[in-house]
């Protein structure tokens, strides 16, 4: 009698462990694949905050913050070469890439960027100063020539930046940092594939001759995407993989990462189409990465740290490099 409750007690705790250990392999094998629900949630809390520079002051400081947001939107206008500085040699705007003035998830939000500055560098392969990452984008993104520290303007570009900034901790890595990765096929670039989507998606705006729509001679209503007045060739965005992943969840414009309609296949044909016509040609490059293992993998420009060859780096297939650096380095490259 006694036993058969006992072995009716130990099927019911049975099932009970039963249940329990399941659980445990469920939660284990959820964070092994990464595919922590908690992990991947998004949170855009933080670019809802108040960043209507209509609430400055009229005070030294928050007229430094108005002029720096100028600047963000009226580079090439201000400090180009209709202007006396002439530190901008094109024809862009900070705001043209960092989208919505600094503001747009994946678009290389400007938010925060003061709180993980100074940052290591393999560019440069030390140490930077929020300063000389602006500076590194005057002289690629802008085709320009730097700014010093203590300039009124670079002042006022990190004022802006700080103010931006004022919601984030020291050290915190904000939702919708940088841009968001693709899973870019393994093939090269397929440029007529790129030029039909150009054709179809991007004409538009940017025109059929990627010279984009000006109002005067320094203004633009679309901004061009090569040729003399665009970024020049040491520039991020001449990466394929880096301007794929940005054309990807910002273009054509008007989109967000929630509602992209170019598919992972068509960014990467699209970037690589782009960014295969003439730019402006920045000096010196050769000095980039003096830790060539550290050079992104879809930099166009040599020395390379491996036998891939220029235009292999420039238009892949990039899985072979991808593996060759894990292989060798274990070093993950995702750009
Ligand atoms: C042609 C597009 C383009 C333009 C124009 C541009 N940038 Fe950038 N910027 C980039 C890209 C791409 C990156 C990220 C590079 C990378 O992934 O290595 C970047 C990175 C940055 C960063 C570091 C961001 C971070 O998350 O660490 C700052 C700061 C910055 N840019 C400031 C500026 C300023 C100020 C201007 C105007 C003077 C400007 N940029 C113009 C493309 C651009
Ligand atoms: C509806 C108009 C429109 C369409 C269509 C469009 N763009 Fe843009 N694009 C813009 C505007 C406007 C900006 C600048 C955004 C800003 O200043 O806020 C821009 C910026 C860019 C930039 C960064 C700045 C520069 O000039 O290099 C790139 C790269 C780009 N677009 C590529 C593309 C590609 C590739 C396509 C097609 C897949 C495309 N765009 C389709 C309007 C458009």
């Amino acid at each position: 009698m006694s036993n058969f409750f006992f072995f009716e007690e130990v099927k019911k705790i049975k099932n009970y462990i039963l249940v329990f250990i399941f659980l445990v392999l469920s939660i284990l094998f959820l964070l092994y694949n990464n595919n922590n629900p908690f992990e991947e949630e998004i949170d855009l809390g933080i670019y809802s905050m108040n960043y209507d520079i209509s609430i400055l002051p009229d005070s030294p400081n928050g007229n430094k913050i108005k002029y720096g947001h100028k600047l963000f939107i009226e580079t090439s206008q201000l400090l180009g070469r209709k202007s006396e500085k002439n530190y901008v040699g094109n024809s862009l705007a900070c705001s043209n890439c960092h989208l919505n003035v600094g503001k747009q998830p994946f678009a290389m939000p400007l938010i925060g960027v003061d709180k993980r500055f100074p940052q290591y560098r393999g560019r440069e392969n030390k140490l930077g100063s929020l300063e000389e990452r602006i500076n590194g984008c005057f002289e690629r993104s802008m085709n320009g020539r730097k700014l010093s520290e203590n300039s009124e303007e670079m002042i006022a570009l990190v004022s802006y930046i700080k103010w931006l900034g004022r919601y984030v901790k020291k050290g915190e890595i904000i939702f919708g940092k940088g841009l968001k990765a693709i899973n870019y096929p393994n093939r090269a670039v397929d440029l007529n594939k790129g030029k039909l989507v150009f054709d179809r998606v991007c004409v538009e705006c940017h025109g059929s001759d990627g010279q984009g729509e000006k109002i005067d001679d320094f203004t633009y209503q679309y901004p061009p995407l090569w040729g003399d007045n665009s970024y020049n060739n040491g520039a991020g965005m001449t990466r394929v993989l880096t301007s794929a992943m940005f054309i990807k969840y910002n273009m054509p414009n008007g989109i967000t990462f929630e509602s992209p309609i170019l598919t992972d296949e068509e960014s990467y044909d699209v970037a690589g189409y782009i960014n295969q016509k003439n730019r402006p040609i920045k000096n010196n490059l050769e000095n980039d990465f003096p830790d060539l293992k550290k050079k992104p993998m879809s930099t166009p420009y040599p020395p390379y740290n491996d036998k891939f060859s220029q235009k292999q780096h420039q238009i892949g297939p990039f899985q072979p490099i991808f593996d060759f650096y894990k292989t060798n380095y274990n070093i993950v490259k995702n750009k």
